[in-house]
């Protein structure tokens, strides 16, 4: 962990590393240079304000996008590789995904479960098991039979979540899981994340939930297309730390300063995706 953003610390067996990651979407640059390691077991939130980054460097992580510069290693090993042997899960920000398609709740979280299956996806007691216990951490149990599109937006939340968890990989990239859910479902996916990683997971989860942020995380991420700050949540916490990355301190919403939403240009629509 480090203060000293230009610092560049060994990578070496570490659950994640991004190292001098620069990304452009055209002339905009979403990520400048940014440098993270997470150690495993580790619950870092990843904070900053709409359009800092967070989300691009989900995609980074996983080789949706493409950097013009630097390099990511998940345990040791590229992005492309790191999918291909399912070790690491992803939760998008929003999903694309066609809620009408006639797929139960337990069907898809048994998609997080490809990776361990031959080619003729045949489930095996022990993906049936896993699935079981995905939806019993997310308490959505009640739920395993209904289709996908007969939920409430935060009970879908939580069932890929559950597929994240069934999945079984070692690191989970949780793009603001609590985007729209109750206080319950928020404390319940709180108590899930931290038991992932008292069982040696590594989490990296974008939030903007400030208020919970200690309760979640062993340390936190500030991002501003650059990391500003990763340290313990409290230091991150810290009124000056917060000013830099949003231009208030939005725990006692006391304006500090007037900053832009955004340093960037408009968004260029030659994004480069990589799909
Ligand atoms: N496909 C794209 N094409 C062009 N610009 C993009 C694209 N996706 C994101 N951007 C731009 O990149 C910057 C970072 O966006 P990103 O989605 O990573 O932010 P974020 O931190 O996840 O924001 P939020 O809190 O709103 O989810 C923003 O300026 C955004 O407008
Ligand atoms: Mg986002």
């Amino acid at each position: 962990m480090t203060t000293d953003t230009n610092s560049r610390p060994s990578t070496g067996n570490a659950a994640l590393a991004l190292d001098g990651i620069t990304v452009r979407y055209g002339t905009v640059t979403a990520l400048d240079d940014v440098t993270l390691t997470l150690d495993r077991g580790r619950v870092c939130g990843l904070v900053g304000t709409n359009g800092s980054g967070k989300s691009t460097l989900f995609k980074t992580v996983m080789g949706i996008v493409r950097p013009s510069a630097g390099r990511v290693t998940i345990g040791g090993i590229d992005p492309a590789a790191a999918r291909r042997s399912a070790s690491v899960a992803y939760v998008p920000q929003s999903e694309a995904v066609d809620w009408d398609f006639p797929i139960v709740v337990r069907e898809v979280v048994m998609t997080g479960r490809y990776g361990h299956q031959g080619p003729m996806r045949r489930p095996r007691p022990a993906d049936h098991e896993a699935v079981a216990h995905a939806l019993e951490r997310v308490q959505m149990t009640d739920f395993a039979d209904r289709q996908i599109g007969q939920l409430s937006g935060g009970q879908r939340k939580r069932v890929f979540v559950a597929r994240a968890i069934a999945q079984g990989a070692p690191l989970l990239l949780l793009d603001e899981p609590f985007a729209g859910v109750d206080k319950s479902t928020e404390f319940a996916l709180t108590a899930v994340i931290r038991s992932l990683a008292d069982g040696g997971h590594t989490v990296l989860v974008a939030t903007h939930d400030l208020a919970g942020l200690a309760q979640l995380c062993d340390e936190a991420a500030l991002l501003q297309r650059r990391v500003l700050v990763h340290d313990t949540p409290g230091e991150v916490l810290r009124p000056e730390n917060l000013a830099r990355a949003f231009g208030v301190d939005p725990l006692s919403a006391e304006p500090r300063s007037a900053a832009p939403l955004s340093a960037n240009a408009p968004a260029a629509l030659s994004a480069r995706e990589v799909r």
